[in-house]
């Protein structure tokens, strides 16, 4: 997908990898709406980038998703790009700690329910445009899962799957369906301070904006695009090697 002449839509824009992405769009000349929960957040993105649109949205509610929809594409009928962005992680021990439900449906509503609900949801303006695309943004954490968040694991490697069905499904409409899979980058996922170790944010956004738009369809950056590449044997030591002092 070409990253210029595009109006597009990031969830979880205001900060992060989301804006890392939505400051590229914009710099290649794209008109880019950002959504997101915190008012704040959307305030400061849009006094850095004056040219940004912003639109306060909690993707983990049905209505709000319903909301945004019609309000995104009646306000910006020629919108043609949606990246599925919006994400968060915790950090849970499923086996010896009890929590509420509620805290797993909000990781699992978040990460899954809320980018498959918006793909149906634009799909059909999505089909209308001479040229669109969907991005879904998983993980390398869904080719080889860290036990440590093994819900937010299971939602990436869900929407992986799904990001496959949805690719083939629409291969004969102009609409593409790409996947970015980070590694470990460094931003405030899962809470201040947990990512630092990751790639700068700045290189990895660079790196996968330019190979999307060389056409390419799924896009890791170092380790996760080794992961992304790994056989299921290699898979399985990556996988023994990362989570062994949790055993
Ligand atoms: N950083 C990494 O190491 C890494 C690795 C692999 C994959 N990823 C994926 O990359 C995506 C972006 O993560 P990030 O690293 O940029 O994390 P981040 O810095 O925590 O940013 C997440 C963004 O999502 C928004 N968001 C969260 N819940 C939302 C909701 N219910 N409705 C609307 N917006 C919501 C947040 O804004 P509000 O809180 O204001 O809503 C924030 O702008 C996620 O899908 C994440 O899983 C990240």
């Amino acid at each position: 997908m070409k990253l210029a002449g595009n109006t597009v839509l990031v969830t979880g824009g205001a900060s992060g990898i989301g804006l890392a992405l939505a400051e590229r769009f914009l710099k290649a000349g794209s008109t880019v709406i950002v959504c997101g929960r915190r008012e704040d957040k959307l305030k400061e993105a849009r006094q850095k980038h004056p040219g940004l649109h912003t639109r306060v949205c909690d993707v983990a509610q049905e209505a709000e998703r319903l909301t945004l929809a019609e309000w995104a594409t009646k306000e910006f009928p020629g919108l043609n790009v949606l990246v599925n962005n919006a994400g968060i992680q915790r950090r849970v021990n499923l086996v010896d700690e009890q929590e509420a439900w509620g805290k797993t449906q909000q990781e699992i509503a978040i990460n899954l329910e809320a980018p498959i609900h918006l793909c149906s949801l634009f799909v059909p303006h999505l089909r209308e445009q001479p040229t669109a695309a969907i991005v879904n943004v998983t993980s390398g954490l869904a080719f080889t899962p860290a036990v440590f968040a093994p819900v937010y694991c299971a939602t990436k490697a869900a929407l992986h799957s799904f990001t496959m069905s949805l690719r083939y499904l629409l291969s004969k409409t102009s609409v593409e369906v790409v996947e970015i899979v980070p590694p470990a980058v460094n931003t405030a996922l899962g809470g201040t301070g947990l990512h630092t170790f990751g790639a700068p944010l700045d290189e990895f956004a660079d790196s996968v904006m330019g190979r999307m738009d060389s056409g390419e369809l799924e896009v890791g950056f170092g380790t996760s695009e080794v992961r992304r590449n790994a056989s299921r044997e290699e898979n399985d030591a990556f996988f023994q090697e990362m989570n062994s002092r949790w055993a």
